[in-house]
């Protein structure tokens, strides 16, 4: 018998926020787990109610706990008390943290059980499109210590700065004492940020940080508090300069960055080029899942000579297709077109800032290239997936950090009449239920 982990800071944490709801009642029942769910969640069946038990594996029997009167909509939200009876696919997770911290959800999975899992959750949304018999690659699996880009949360109370990562589907923080997926040079830092912060915070104050391991040292961007004195500028200023390339701070989430130290150039490369993303521009979380999607696409594109690359960011794909195409780069972001446009000399690159949501390219302008790649954000592509489908570019690759938009936009394109000839899962966030990517369409 196995039971989770217990709650290692339970004294010292941050006080929850009162509610004024009266205290539930609870019961505990015993079930076993039939199938893991797209969010993690393992699910069972008891008295006629669909339960969803965290931190399980398909096979696991385990004891729970319910509040009385839940059970309607989808299903119950299940607290998992202790593992009777463990599947053969579960192991020890490989962080303390792991029961609370929100990072991860799926330590407790054996690599092929957690390979399978992967794997099911996109054929499970294809299959819903009715697309679920398309070939499939493995999965590419990012390893532990490779995460390069992380946002943290921080909370000072009193002389204590909390700083880590939000507890599952709550806004309380665990503080990290250890964190098995991020690069090890990022988390080197979470003990000196903690001392800056607690300068820098007001008792009861909170900040997001960003760190991105860059060339040149860590990108460092603080978002809030809403204004620095002089002595929180400085503090920043003189914070970890053999380390930290770049900082910059955001008063608010919304807010344009304003660079605070900037002291050397921190750029990554692409192919070999060299770009300097904006202060926390949208960055692929690791290089090895970056070089699995890259080598998706390139494999996607074929051989095509002409290549719009929609959703381009700062040019994760448009660069390394530039070596063998003419590519057009679409994107929204007018900090991350102005970081790609600085870099284009020598590349058969154009760059062009488009809001694809509202002005999707046209089937006139689509029919230009011989292949189209397009990246959304979670929501997927629907308005550019509807002008894709009309169009006759032959091939079109999808990549996507959400399997269930990716689905929606797949079906569009199919009844469009692309055939969905290829898909490569990419696991890029280890241990958590985003699974990621890229699907080739062609006609
Ligand atoms: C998942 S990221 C992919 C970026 C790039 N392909 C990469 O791999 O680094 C999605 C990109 O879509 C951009 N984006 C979001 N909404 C957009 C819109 N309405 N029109 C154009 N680009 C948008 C974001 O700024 C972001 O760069």
């Amino acid at each position: 018998m196995t039971r989770p982990a217990k709650r290692p800071f339970a004294k010292g944490r941050p006080p929850a926020r009162k509610t004024a709801q009266p205290p539930a009642e609870f019961r505990e029942l015993e079930v076993s787990i039939i199938d893991v769910g797209a969010r993690g969640d393992g699910i069972a069946f008891a008295e006629g109610l669909r339960l969803f038990v965290p931190y399980t594996v398909t096979g696991d029997r385990v004891r729970v706990r319910v509040a009385d009167g839940d059970g309607k909509g989808e299903g119950v939200r299940a607290e998992l008390l202790e593992v009777i009876e463990p599947a053969p696919g579960r192991r020890p997770p490989a962080c303390r943290h792991f029961g609370r911290c929100g990072g991860c959800t799926l330590q407790q999975m054996d690599d092929a059980t957690y390979a399978a899992w992967t794997v099911g959750m996109v054929r499970g949304a294809l299959e819903r499109v009715g697309l679920g018999d398309v070939p499939m690659e493995p999965p590419a699996r990012t390893p532990a210590a490779a995460r390069r880009r992380a946002r943290f949360a921080a909370l000072k109370r009193g002389k204590r700065v909390w700083f880590g990562f939000n507890e599952r589907q709550s806004h309380r923080l665990v503080d990290l004492e250890e964190c098995p997926v991020l690069a090890p040079r990022l988390f080197a830092l979470v003990e000196p940020l903690r001392g800056l912060l607690a300068d820098l915070l007001p008792d009861g104050g909170g900040a997001d940080v960003v760190l991105t391991e860059l060339e040149g040292g860590v990108d460092l961007l603080l978002v809030g508090p809403r204004s620095l004195d002089r002595a929180a500028r400085e503090a920043l200023v003189a914070f970890e300069p053999e380390r930290i390339a770049r900082i910059a701070w955001q008063p608010a989430d919304r807010a344009a960055p304003e660079p605070v130290a900037n002291r050397r150039p921190a750029f990554i490369r692409f192919a070999g080029v060299s770009i300097q993303p904006p202060p926390g521009a949208f960055l692929q979380a690791s290089a090895e899942g970056e070089a699995a999607l890259v080598a998706a696409v390139r494999e996607g594109v074929g051989q095509a000579a002409r290549i719009a690359d929609l959703f381009a960011g700062i040019g994760t794909f448009s660069v390394p297709l530039a070596q063998q195409a003419a590519v057009h780069a679409v994107e929204g972001d007018e900090a991350a077109v102005a970081a790609l446009g600085r870099s284009v000399q020598g590349l058969r690159l154009t760059v062009e800032r488009r809001d694809l949501f509202e002005d999707p390219l046209g089937v006139k302008d689509l029919n230009r290239y011989d292949a189209v790649v397009f990246d959304p954000p979670r929501a997927g592509a629907a308005a550019q997936a509807a002008a894709l489908a009309g169009a006759k570019v032959p091939r079109v690759v999808g990549v996507s950090c959400n399997p269930a938009s990716f689905a929606r936009d797949a079906r569009v394109l199919v009844d469009g009449g692309y055939r969905l000839t290829k898909v490569w899962p990419v696991d890029q966030f280890l241990w958590s239920a985003h699974v990621e990517l890229v699907g080739l369409f062609e006609r």
